[in-house]
């Protein structure tokens, strides 16, 4: 079944549009992906979807219309985005962020039993659980801005460039937690990422926009198989 579906949907920063016609769909439980070059608009669809960019077109989420939809109604809808940049509270601690992440909740106890997966799934956070989150390195820091946006227990996660600015190897072992997160929890994914091998990593499909248009959609293999896609993303 389709969880969040997108039909032309176009965006404005004030009086200029950056999206011209992005459409793609996730399904429930699904993995798929945002591929383009810098400036192609994958940061706003993200927002478009999360209601921090006026847009236009169709946006619709488990069978409702969410186009317009305030940030924080979306976010109550099931909804949780990990913005470029991370956007942990650096005056918190990671246990702090950790429950600000679940603050729409009322479920005391599997809230303390989620904080404790979350420790599990990035165990470089157990040591730091009391530390503020502007002390954490940057791997850290993204490994918390997950975990902040699980706690909210999502039906959808928008990921925007988890790997940017990480060392190689620290950008495999989020998205290795990453992707156990998608296995475990069964959490809808959609994901913007320059590194196209982490992408296809995680994903199972994905679009590829060009200046704010959907260009082409297809699976993990499929993409990978094309010489263009080949070119521009995977360095061959
Ligand atoms: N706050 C903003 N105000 C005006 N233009 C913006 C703003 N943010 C992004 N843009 C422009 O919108 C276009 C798409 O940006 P963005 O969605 O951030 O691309 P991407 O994430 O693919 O790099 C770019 O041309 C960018 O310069
Ligand atoms: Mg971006």
């Amino acid at each position: 079944m389709t969880l969040l579906e997108l039909e032309d949907v176009t965006a404005f920063y004030g009086s200029v549009q950056v999206l011209e016609g992005v459409s793609l769909s996730v399904p429930e439980g699904g993995a798929v992906g945002i591929l383009g070059a810098n400036g192609a608009g994958k940061t706003t669809t993200l927002r478009a979807i999360s209601g921090t960019v006026r847009a236009g077109g169709r946006i619709t989420f488990a069978g409702e219309n969410i186009r317009g939809t305030r940030p924080d109604r979306v976010a109550g809808l099931g909804i949780a985005h990990v913005p470029e940049g991370r956007g942990t509270l650096g005056g918190l601690t990671v246990r702090e962020n950790l429950r600000v992440g679940a603050y729409l909740r009322k479920d005391r106890r599997s809230i303390a039993a989620d904080i404790d997966y979350c420790l599990d799934l990035f165990p470089q956070l157990k040591d730091r659980i009391s530390s503020a989150a502007s002390a954490l390195s940057g791997g850290e820091q993204q490994m918390l801005a997950v975990g902040r946006a699980f706690m909210a227990k999502p039906r959808l996660l928008l990921l925007d460039e988890a790997s940017l600015g990480l060392a190689p190897s620290t950008a495999r072992n989020v998205y290795a937690a990453i992707r156990r997160l998608r296995e475990e929890s069964g959490i809808a994914m959609l994901i913007v990422e320059q590194n196209a091998t982490l992408a296809f990593s995680l994903v199972d499909t994905a679009t590829v926009l060009e200046t704010g248009r959907t260009v082409l959609t297809g699976t993990s293999d499929e993409l990978k198989g094309m010489d263009e896609i080949r070119r521009a993303y995977l360095g061959g």
